[in-house]
C-alpha cells in the first residue's frame, strides 16, 4: 500500500486534522509518546536528545553519513503510522464488525449533534443520507450530456464512487472534533448505519437493524455512482482513457467539435444541480465582462485647457511653457501668480490674449490653475 511519497503527502493533506499517529491496527507500541530526559520516542523509534532538542527531526542521521541533507529515511514504523488510507480493493481495511443498531446508538451520541437525526444534515453540515437516491439514479455521465435536476445529490449514497472512502473518512476524520478516537468496530457499526440510511444493499440484502457489517461484506458494497466519474483517470490506462474520452465529442458539449454557435441558448457545461452546488457556481458567460471603466472626475479647467490651450501648451514646440514641465513652470510661477494670470488674460509674446478664447477672467484663472497643478 505504501507506494510513493505522493501518497504520503496526499494522506497528510486529507487527514490534516489527525493529530495522533495511531494506526488502525491499534498497535500501542507505535503511538507517539514523548519522554522527558535524554530520549524521545516517535513512531516506535527511540532517538537521542541532541543539544537539548527533543524533536526527533533535528537528528539528521543521513546527513551525518554524507547523503542528502534533507531529513532522514523514515522508519518502517513511521511509514506504517502515516500509511492509513483505505483502498477500494480493501487494502488498508482492517478486520472488524458492527451492526446497524450499534451504529445508530453511536451515531446518536457522537454524530447527530452535527449531522442531525438520520443524517439529514443542515446548518452547513453535510447530509449523510440518501438525498434523491436510488430509483432512476443518474450518473455524472448523464449529467454532462443532459444537465438537469435529477443528477446525483452529493452525498455518500448517491455521489461517492467508492465505499472504501466512507470507512476511511469516518476513521480518520470523524467525529470532527476528535478524529481517530473511534475503534475499528465502531467505524464498522457507523458505516453499517450510514449504508442503511442511504438504502443501499449489499449482495441484494437490505441492512436492517440486526445486520452485522464485516470487512468481507463491506467490500461487496457497490456504489450506485461507481462509474459516474468519467473519464477514468486512474491506473496505467488512465492517460489513454482520458484522451479517448475527450476525442469522443458525444461525451460533452453538444456532441460536435465546434468553435462557435455550439449551444442553443445558454451553454450549460457539466452543471450539477439539485444539490445546491449550482447556487454558488458563477453563471457561465461567453462574453468577457470587463468592469466599467472608472472615469477620473474631471478637474476644473481641464476641459477648457484641452479644447483651447493644449494645442500650444501640450509640448514646447510652439515656444509655450509645456504643461508637465516642472522646471519651466517653476520659473513661470516664480513671477508671482497675479502676473501669470495677467499674462494669460492679456497675452504676452506668442501667447495670444485669453489664449485666443472668449473665456472669462475667472474661467481663465481656473485653466491656469489646472495647468500649474499638472506641472508640479
Ligand atoms: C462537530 C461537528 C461534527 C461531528 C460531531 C461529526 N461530524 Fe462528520 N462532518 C462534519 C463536517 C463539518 C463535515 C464536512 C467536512 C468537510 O467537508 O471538510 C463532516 C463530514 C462528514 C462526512 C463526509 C460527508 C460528505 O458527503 O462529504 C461523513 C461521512 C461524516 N462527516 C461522518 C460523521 C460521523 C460518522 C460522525 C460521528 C462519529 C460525525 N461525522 C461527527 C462535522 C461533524
Ligand atoms: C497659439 C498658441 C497658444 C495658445 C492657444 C495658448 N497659449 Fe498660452 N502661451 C503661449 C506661448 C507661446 C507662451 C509663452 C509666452 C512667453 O512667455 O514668451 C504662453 C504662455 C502662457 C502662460 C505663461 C505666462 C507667463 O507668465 O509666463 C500661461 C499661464 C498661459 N500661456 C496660459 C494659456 C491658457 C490658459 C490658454 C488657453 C485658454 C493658452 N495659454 C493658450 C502660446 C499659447
Amino acid at each position: 500500500m505504501f507506494k510513493s511519497y505522493h501518497k504520503i503527502l496526499l494522506s497528510t493533506v486529507l487527514v490534516a486534522s489527525v493529530t495522533s499517529t495511531t494506526v488502525f491496527a491499534e498497535d500501542k507500541s507505535i503511538s507517539r509518546t514523548y519522554e522527558n530526559g535524554k530520549k524521545v520516542i516517535d513512531g516506535g523509534v527511540t532517538y537521542p536528545v541532541v543539544n537539548s532538542k527533543t524533536d526527533a527531526y533535528h537528528v539528521n542521521e543521513v546527513a551525518s553519513k554524507g547523503g542528502f541533507t534533507l531529513g532522514r529515511t523514515p522508519t518502517a514504523n513511521e511509514i506504517k503510522a502515516w500509511d492509513i488510507d483505505v483502498m477500494p480493493d480493501g487494502t488498508g481495511l482492517p478486520d472488524g464488525k458492527g451492526t446497524v443498531e450499534e451504529g445508530d446508538e453511536i451515531y446518536e451520541a457522537k454524530c447527530a449533534s452535527c449531522h442531525f437525526d438520520f443524517g439529514t444534515g443542515g446548518a452547513g453540515y453535510p447530509a449523510l443520507q440518501k438525498g434523491n437516491a436510488y430509483e432512476g439514479q443518474k450518473s455524472l455521465t448523464n449529467q454532462r450530456l443532459t444537465p438537469n435536476d435529477d443528477g446525483p445529490v452529493r452525498v455518500f449514497g448517491t455521489y461517492w464512487s467508492k465505499a472504501s472512502t466512507l470507512w476511511w473518512y469516518i476513521k480518520t476524520g470523524m467525529p470532527h472534533p476528535a478524529p481517530m478516537t473511534l475503534t475499528n468496530d465502531e467505524v464498522y457499526a457507523l458505516s453499517a448505519y450510514i449504508i442503511s440510511i442511504n438504502e443501499l444493499t449489499i449482495d441484494g440484502e437490505e441492512l436492517d437493524d440486526e445486520y452485522e457489517l464485516t470487512k468481507e461484506k463491506f467490500l461487496k458494497l457497490k456504489m450506485p455512482n461507481e462509474n459516474g466519474f468519467v473519464p477514468n483517470i486512474d491506473g496505467p490506462t488512465g492517460p489513454d482513457d482520458t484522451r479517448a474520452y475527450f476525442n469522443d465529442f458525444s461525451n460533452y458539449g453538444n456532441g460536435t467539435r465546434c468553435m462557435e454557435n455550439c449551444f442553443e441558448g445558454e451553454p450549460v457545461l457539466a452543471r450539477i444541480s439539485g444539490s445546491g452546488i449550482s447556487d454558488y457556481q458563477p453563471p457561465i458567460v461567453n462574453k468577457k465582462e470587463l468592469p466599467a471603466q472608472e472615469e477620473a472626475p474631471e478637474a476644473p479647467g481641464q476641459k477648457a485647457y484641452e479644447a483651447s490651450c493644449a494645442v500650444c501648451h501640450a509640448t514646447d514646440s510652439m515656444g509655450a511653457p509645456a504643461v508637465g514641465d516642472k522646471k519651466v513652470w517653476k520659473s513661470v510661477v516664480g513671477k508671482g501668480i497675479d502676473k501669470v494670470y495677467g499674462n494669460a488674460i492679456d497675452g504676452i509674446n506668442g501667447m495670444p490674449p485669453r489664449g485666443g478664447t472668449a473665456l472669462s477672467d475667472d474661467e481663465l484663472k481656473e485653466v491656469v490653475d489646472y495647468m500649474m497643478s499638472q506641472s508640479k
